[in-house]
């Protein structure tokens, strides 16, 4: 078995920390470092479009009159009454499940039975506290979309 001296154990440490500033320098010039790339925009309610910028969600046609549509890649719930859609985040307040269905004015979420207002986002039922989170969209030529803030 070799034994470590104490020359090859600081020799070792130097190459370490050399690594580690180059390492450092490297990320704080990178672009996710910086915030201008862009998965920099991504968050748990997926990214964010420009301001003025819309992202085609859905058809309105897929969106039930009186109940709406989870769309799970996109963490938005559409809901419907008549032709005014809202949009919230579907990622549930309470533990960040996915809310998994609109029915009777209610959003509701699988894994702890929370409920939500179809139309506000409120609360219903716990044990969530907090409303979903409004998620801004319109509908355009029979197409519902994300539309971006400003
Ligand atoms: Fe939705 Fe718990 S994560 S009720």
């Amino acid at each position: 078995m070799s034994t470590l001296s104490r020359r090859s154990v600081l020799r070792g440490s130097g190459v370490v920390a050399a690594g580690a500033v180059v390492g450092y320098a490297l990320t704080r010039r990178s672009d996710a470092a910086s915030g201008t790339g862009a998965t920099a925009a991504a968050n748990a309610y997926g990214p964010a479009p420009a301001a003025g910028t819309s992202t085609p969600l859905a058809a309105l046609a897929d969106v039930p009159d009186g109940g709406g549509l989870v769309l799970g890649d996109e963490h938005v719930v559409l809901t419907r009454s008549g032709d005014e859609v809202r949009g919230f985040s579907a990622t549930c307040t309470h533990q960040g499940c996915t809310v998994d269905g609109v029915a009777d004015g209610r959003i509701g979420c699988p894994c702890h039975g929370s409920v939500f207002d179809a139309a506000t986002g409120a609360v219903l039922r716990g044990p969530a506290t907090d409303p979903l989170p409004p998620v801004a969209v319109s509908v355009v030529d029979g197409a519902v979309t994300r539309t971006g803030g400003g």
